[in-house]
């Protein structure tokens, strides 16, 4: 469940294995479930990734460049409030890119990378560890997701977990609400969170940014398909599905799906599924956030909001909340 950059390659192999199992199991119950789902962590291999890289590179899709610009405008300011010595623990890490831009302004005791893919990690660690020598650079390979405990080379002292890309839209507010207040349980009176998060808006603006005219968005989509294959050697047609991407007023989230573009059975190693055209499989929500509703959140969380970034449109929004 948990890898470390600096574990040994046996360890590392014996978890990845246990992963496997778990991770064969997940798909199974989501493929054969009534209304079939993929869960969006699974979006994430190596070519995923990459397409996530070329969405944020997409004038349609605001989220990310909206929040690094608020990041670049406020920084000294968010610095100021969250404060220096932080030990940085930076959730869903990946390139470690966004963290790292905040490290001269910031500048953190130690710096915890957490990913689900460790691999990513540690090439990323290494550069950082010659970029910045004064902080200490941690990686851990596992799924904060879930239930999860931070070991003992976390420092326990002003632990700031760093939350950005509005991933905790992809919980629904139940599941960010127990989310947060694991959080809270991992940090002392002296911790909090900087956390970003998309804020709800015009429904033609989000069904853009979901459904890009160039289809990037659909490859990323459809490439879960891709990776079940190559997971489970599942025999996925990608050419008989479609993706959509739209909001939902009413639920306050968007919604992907795939949607089977002809009748058709899918196999994967211990299942088989029939497919009618028409059939979906839902692969993500993303929650989008009224300011008040997010900041509330955070309140029953345990969190008290400090401050509040948002950029001239009000699209995105940048909390720093503290442990109460
Ligand atoms: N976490 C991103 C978001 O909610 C992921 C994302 C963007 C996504 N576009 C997507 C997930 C399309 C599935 C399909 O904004």
């Amino acid at each position: 469940m948990l890898t470390s950059c600096t574990s040994d390659d046996l360890s590392t192999r014996a978890a990845a294995q246990v992963v496997n199992a778990h991770v064969a199991d997940e798909l199974h119950a989501g493929l054969l479930a009534p209304e079939a789902w993929i869960s969006p962590k699974f979006l994430y291999d190596a070519l995923g990734s990459k397409l996530f890289e070329a969405i944020c590179e997409l004038p349609e899709y605001y989220p990310t460049r909206t929040e690094a610009a608020i990041f670049e405008h406020y920084g000294a300011e968010i610095a100021r409030v969250a404060g220096s010595n932080a030990t940085l623990i930076d959730l869903g890490a990946g390139n470690c890119a966004k963290a790292a831009s905040l490290f001269p302004l910031l500048q953190p005791a130690q710096y915890v990378a957490i990913d689900i893919s460790a691999e990513f990690l540690c090439d990323a660690l290494a550069h950082l560890r010659q970029r910045f020598p004064h902080i200490a650079v941690e990686g851990l390979g596992m799924d904060f997701s879930s239930r999860f405990e931070l070991p003992p080379l976390v420092r326990a002292e002003r632990r700031l977990f760093f939350y950005p890309g509005s991933s905790i839209g992809n919980f629904t507010p139940d599941e960010a609400h127990a989310f947060l207040r694991r959080l809270r349980a991992q940090c002392g009176q002296d911790g909090g969170v900087l956390i970003g998060i998309d804020l709800a808006k015009d429904k033609a603006v989000l069904d853009e940014a979901y459904d890009d005219a160039l289809g990037v968005t659909a490859a990323f989509n459809l490439n879960i398909l891709r990776h079940v294959n190559a997971l489970v050697d599942a025999d996925f047609d990608i050419r008989q599905w479609r993706h959509h991407g739209f909001y939902q007023p009413e639920l306050g989230r968007v919604e992907m799906h795939l949607e089977a573009r002809s009748d058709q059975e899918v196999h994967w190693r211990g299942g088989q599924r029939s497919f009618a055209a028409g059939d979906c499989i839902h692969t993500e929500n993303s929650y989008k956030y009224q300011q008040a509703d997010a900041i509330a959140l955070l309140e029953r969380s345990g969190f008290e909001a400090t401050h509040v970034w948002t950029d001239p449109q009000r699209w995105f929004a940048v909390i720093h909340a503290q442990a109460i």
